[in-house]
Formats: structure tokens, C-alpha cells, sequence
């Protein structure tokens, strides 16, 4: 019996919690993406926060527990191996820019956050909180205060996100399982910042526009076969290998400021693999076949993108400060396409406290 005891406390000391990618969506969402600076001592101070980020979202996400506030930490190819040291995740690379008929630019960035919340004010208090942990450690390079529009619209007027995998399908689509087992649990996330040329957008004829994203504007009905081009936006990223669709998760958000006449949308997709996502993004730049290409992107520039790697929360609790290696968590129990536990939860692991994955 003491033994059978001892067994189940060692497996659930190695089970292997995910952070929340696939929170539900919300209406507010902070994307800030730093720099960390050259010192030897920002490294450590940002090894440091790594595992004290759980307390923090903790403090700030109980002043309203139904504010649903969540936090993803995400690294880069290069602050990956100048934080940590040991074995890197296996698909981490830089962001390659794309030049096809138009411009995938690779921007600078170094660690993403992605602060997701019912209310803007308990996102940007999580801000705060973390720079202020940071200060000094880290520069800022770019910090978008995304917001939920009319009906989960974006500024462009369709609805945005309905075709978005859900419940299993969405930890299948995101979460890293065998593929790489030194860092299962983890996800990948690419973010890219678009600004829209509005007017010349809602110049266009409203049917004109449906045939560019591939849906109906008013009820965000799919177009029929017969009537979507190959270049829509719905077909040139849906993809499918061996049969299967490969998909993704996105949130993105509806952001803008009116004093620089700026209205974008702040894209930022999670997958397993990052292959699929860079697919897509060729499918839409280059086209399918090429030449074929999204024509959103004659009416949306993408001005940033960054590939970061999203590890386990379990992974960030135990980054320790001084060594530049988390201490193994050892051989993870967590399989995101296993069965879902009979608590009829997600199948990722208790929360540790973790409110933004309730
Ligand atoms: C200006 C930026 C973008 C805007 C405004 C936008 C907007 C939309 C809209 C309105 C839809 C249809 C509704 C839905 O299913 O969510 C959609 C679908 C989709 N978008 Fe985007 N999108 C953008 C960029 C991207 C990028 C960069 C990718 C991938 C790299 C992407 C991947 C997808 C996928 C996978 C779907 C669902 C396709 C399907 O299965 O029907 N989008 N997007």
C-alpha cells in the first residue's frame, strides 16, 4: 500500500502541466514582446521571474476570479539558448521572413506574453506587475492592447475566429505530445502584427470582400464550394497532410489607434508544430499554387513577426535563477491526443493554481 502511495506521488510529480494556450477567448488581451538585455545578471533576474510567474497571475487574477485572467510565457530561438541550456526544442528556429507577392517580415523579440482577461484593467495590471519584475532586465519592443469588437469581428468586419478547433481537438492542434518528449506539454506561437488600409477595404463591394475571406460578412456563413476562389482566405490556410487538416488555435485581436491612423488586427496562432503555421503563411504571401496569394494581404501589411516556443508551465516552474537549466521534470505523463479524464476537464493536469487554465 505505502508503495503503491510512493508510485502515484512520483507520477504525478512528473506529470507535465501545460501553460494556457488555448484559453477561451476573451475580451481583452495585452501582447508584449521584450527584449531581455545584455547583462549577465538580466539573464539570471529573468530566470528568476520564470518560476514566480504563477504566483503573480495568482495575485492579480483573484482581485476577480471570474475575470478569467491567463498569462503564456514564450521564448524565441535566440533567448532560448542564451537562457537555457540543454537539450532545445526540437522545431525552434528564428522566423524566416517571406517575400512573395507580399512581405512576411521577421522582426526582433525575444520573449512574448500574452495576457488574456475578461477586463483590460486586470491585463494591464499583470503588465505592470511583470515589467516591474523585469525592470531594468528586459526592453520593450512592441505592447498592443487588443479588444473584443462587435460580435468577435475584426476591424475589417468578419468575424474572426469561428472555425477554430475546440475542447481536444484544440490541445491536439497545440500541444506538443511523443513528436518531442523532452518537451512535451509545450506549444509554439507565432505572432504577427497587421495594419489595414481601411478605407480601401470598405471601398471594395461587400461581396468582393466575402470572396476574400471566404464567408458570408453578416452571418459568418462559409461560402459554398462553388462560389469560394482557391485564393480565399479560409482556403489557402486550411491545410491537409495524409489526409488529416492540420489546424491551429488562434485569439486574434482587433487593436487600433487613432491618432497615428492605425486600425490592425494582432495576429497570433499556436500549434504543435510551427511547419504548419509558416505553411500557411507561404499559402497566403506566395500563393497556392504561386501567385495564387491571400489578397487580404492587398488591404493588411504585416509589420512584425516573431516564432517563440511556449514551454510547460511545468517547465517555467522549475527554472532556477542561477544555473541557466531547469532541473529535468523527467519523462512526461501528459499525451494530448490520450483520453480525456473522467472529470470530463481538458486532460491537462491539475492547474497548480493556475487560474487562467480553469
Ligand atoms: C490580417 C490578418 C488576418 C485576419 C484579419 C484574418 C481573419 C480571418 C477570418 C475573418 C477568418 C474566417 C473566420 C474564422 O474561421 O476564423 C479567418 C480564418 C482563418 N485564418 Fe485568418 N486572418 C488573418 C491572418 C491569418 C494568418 C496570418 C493565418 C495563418 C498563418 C490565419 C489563419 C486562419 C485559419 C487557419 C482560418 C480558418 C480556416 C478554416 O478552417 O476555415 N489567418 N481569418
Amino acid at each position: 500500500m505505502r508503495l503503491q502511495n510512493r508510485v502515484n506521488q512520483e507520477s504525478s510529480a512528473l506529470s507535465v502541466i501545460p501553460q494556457p494556450v488555448f484559453a477561451q477567448l476573451t475580451r481583452a488581451a495585452i501582447f508584449l514582446v521584450v527584449t531581455v538585455n545584455s547583462g549577465p545578471e538580466d539573464a539570471a533576474i529573468v530566470r528568476a521571474f520564470c518560476g514566480d510567474l504563477a504566483a503573480l497571475l495568482r495575485a492579480v487574477g483573484f482581485r476577480d476570479l471570474k475575470g478569467g485572467l491567463s498569462c503564456v510565457m514564450a521564448f524565441s530561438s535566440g533567448a532560448w539558448d542564451r537562457l537555457f541550456v540543454g537539450p532545445r526544442p526540437k522545431e525552434l528556429h528564428p522566423f524566416q521572413e517571406i517575400r512573395g507577392r507580399h512581405h512576411a517580415v521577421s522582426t526582433p523579440g525575444d520573449i512574448l506574453f500574452h495576457i488574456r482577461a475578461r477586463r483590460m484593467d486586470l491585463c494591464f495590471e499583470l503588465a505592470m506587475q511583470i515589467m516591474a519584475r523585469l525592470n531594468g532586465s528586459v526592453s520593450r519592443v512592441d505592447e498592443v492592447h487588443g479588444f473584443t469588437y462587435f460580435d468577435d469581428r475584426d476591424l475589417i468586419g468578419f468575424v474572426d475566429g469561428t472555425e477554430n478547433p475546440a475542447g481536444q481537438a484544440a490541445i491536439e492542434a497545440t500541444i506538443i505530445g511523443e513528436e518531442d518528449a523532452a518537451f512535451a506539454g509545450g506549444s509554439y506561437v507565432l505572432v504577427q502584427k497587421y495594419l489595414h488600409d481601411l478605407q480601401g477595404w470598405n471601398a471594395l463591394p461587400v461581396e468582393e470582400q466575402e470572396r476574400i475571406i471566404g464567408r458570408t460578412k453578416l452571418a459568418d456563413i462559409e461560402l459554398d464550394d462553388a462560389l469560394k476562389p482557391a485564393a480565399a482566405h479560409n482556403a489557402l490556410t486550411t491545410i491537409v497532410e495524409d489526409g488529416r487538416q492540420l489546424e491551429i488555435v488562434r485569439d486574434n485581436m482587433p487593436f487600433g489607434d487613432l491618432s497615428k491612423g492605425e486600425f490592425g488586427t494582432y495576429f497570433i496562432g499556436y500549434a504543435r508544430s510551427p511547419r504548419r503555421i509558416e505553411q500557411m503563411l507561404m499559402n497566403m504571401f506566395v500563393g497556392r499554387p504561386p501567385g495564387n496569394y491571400d489578397r487580404l494581404l492587398d488591404f493588411s501589411r504585416a509589420i512584425t513577426g516573431t516564432l517563440f516556443f511556449v514551454p510547460s508551465a511545468t517547465f517555467l516552474e522549475n527554472v532556477a535563477a542561477d544555473t541557466a537549466a531547469p532541473p529535468a521534470v523527467g519523462p512526461p505523463s501528459f499525451k494530448p491526443g490520450g483520453q480525456s479524464p473522467p472529470d470530463g476537464s481538458l486532460g491537462i493536469g491539475s492547474l497548480k493554481g493556475n487560474r487562467g487554465n480553469e
